[in-house]
């Protein structure tokens, strides 16, 4: 086979992702600092594969600098997690930080920092403190969007001038759509209202927080944004009504969160459709200015699988509540490559096409893959005599998937970096360990150690070389 050799673009940053909840573990946790993923394996611990949860994770909170050493010797260039809310405040109402949390995670910045890994930094990958969703109903409450804020302005103090790249959530939608539209996830229930009202306050939350950011001058190469999982929709044919179906998809799951984060304003179509079905978010004048007014400066792309999206072929059930599939019917397209794990359409396009779209639809902001990646079961049947995984599936994931972007680059999209999910195998909703991400391997059986995976070795490569064949 004839290969083709691809180059890095000058300053591309080629780094992992992670987050605090799915590595640190409960270790240093005071009793009362549960987040709601902790509430959630705590309700319901035997929907967790195997009962693994974030209790020990990876033991991050501990073994965080075995990992940076990693990081340092794959050479990776960022490194992305999440400031575990929960943990870092100590009085959620007046936003008083935990001395302990504070000192944890200013040592990892400097670590990974002296290590040559820029740190980048979420301030909520579903870290929600329990406490506020037990009290005022989390994301439901406007309460919380202020309580929230105030815990943004304590990290941007202690480490705004040190991390360059903030984000204010990631993966904003996923917790209500999981528990609130599709019910499948703790605490299952379905309200769509509620999911609609989570949604539009994470969004105000979201603007809020980058208005406090800018007001407080951190650091002048600073940046702030959002991290939003995009599911890139295809329609099943050019028929009106399958166009139209997907069109519903892209504004329920994708331009809820993009249009107002990157261009300020919520769209009208989605308004619209909310309103007739009675299950339209509350908000005021006032508070539709402040989401005008701040935007995003940066943009983090979640992309892992495309959705082929039909109009329904079956009637709706009149006595079942207002769901967007109202309007549409997912669909698999035969024949398709799939990561049978997981059980997504594995499409890298994926890549070319948001990228292409952001350039033509969002004023081409600037913009970062904050996660794509291959979760595989039972890696442990891969590995060689010397007990390394080789995981030459996941080589060809990241190949596929970064040549498709880097063609995108070339045509003049302004995307400045890639970020593997993940780092290490971690645990993940409800997958636990099952599907295992890592550039490294964590090992269950001997005490949770670090094996660098073969992935993990070209990714050093490419590292070093800031080029891969393919
Ligand atoms: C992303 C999330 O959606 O996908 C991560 O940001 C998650 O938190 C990752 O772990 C992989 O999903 P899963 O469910 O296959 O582990």
């Amino acid at each position: 086979m004839a290969y083709k050799r691809y180059h890095l673009p000058e300053g591309f940053i080629l780094g992992a992702a992670a987050s605090a909840w799915q590595t640190e573990g409960w270790s240093g946790k005071k009793d009362y600092q549960d987040s709601f993923m902790d509430l959630w394996y705590k309700s319901n611990p035997e929907l967790w594969h195997n009962g693994y949860g974030p209790t020990i994770a990876t033991n991050f909170y501990n073994r965080y600098h075995e990992d940076v050493k990693l990081m340092k010797e794959i050479g990776i260039n960022a490194y992305r997690t999440s400031i575990d809310w929960s943990r870092f405040i100590k009085d959620y109402e007046t936003a008083e930080v935990d001395e302990d949390a504070a000192k944890y995670y200013s040592d990892l910045i400097d670590d990974l920092i002296k290590n040559g890994v820029e740190p980048m930094i979420c301030l909520e990958h579903y870290e929600l403190p329990a406490a506020l969703f037990q009290k005022y109903g989390g994301w439901g409450s406007k309460h919380v969007i202020e309580l929230y804020v105030k815990y943004a302005e304590q990290v941007f103090k202690l480490y705004g001038d040190r991390v360059k790249y903030f984000f204010t959530f990631n993966e904003p939608i996923v917790i209500q759509t999981r528990s609130f539209l599709d019910s499948i996830r703790y605490p299952f229930f379905q309200d769509t209202k509620m999911a609609m009202q989570w949604s539009y306050n994470k969004i105000l939350a979201s603007a809020k927080a980058i208005e406090a950011y800018k007001r407080g001058n951190y650091n002048k190469d600073g940046k702030i944004g959002i991290i939003l999982n995009i599911e890139v929709t295809y329609p099943r044919s050019s028929a009106q009504h399958d166009i139209a179906a997907a069109k519903i998809y892209d504004l329920f799951f994708n331009r809820i969160f993009l249009d107002p984060c990157v261009k300020g304003v919520l769209p009208d179509e989605l308004l619209k459709i909310l309103n007739y079905h009675h299950c339209c978010f509350e908000f005021t004048e006032e508070e539709l200015d402040t989401i005008k007014n701040n935007t995003v400066q940066i943009l983090g792309l979640n992309l892992y699988a495309p959705a082929r999206v039909k109009a329904r072929d079956s009637a709706w059930n009149p006595s079942t509540p207002f769901h967007p599939s109202y309007y549409y019917e997912k669909f698999e397209l035969p024949g398709r490559k799939m990561n049978l794990s997981r059980g997504w359409e594995i499409y890298p396009r994926i890549m070319y096409d948001m990228a292409m779209r952001i350039k033509n639809e969002y004023g081409n902001i600037e913009w970062l893959v904050t996660e794509n990646g291959m979760g595989v079961e039972n890696e442990g049947n891969f590995k060689n005599e010397d007990g390394v995984i080789q995981d030459d599936y996941r080589i060809e994931f990241i190949s596929e998937h970064l040549r498709w972007l880097l063609k995108a680059i070339e045509e003049g999209s302004n995307c400045k970096g890639y970020m593997l999910w993940a780092f290490t195998d971690n645990v993940s909703p409800q997958n636990a360990f099952k599907n295992r991400y890592g550039l490294v391997e964590i090992d269950l059986d001997y005490n949770r150690n670090r094996r660098i995976k073969k992935s993990g070795y070209w990714y050093k490569e490419v590292l070093k070389n800031r080029y891969f064949d393919y």
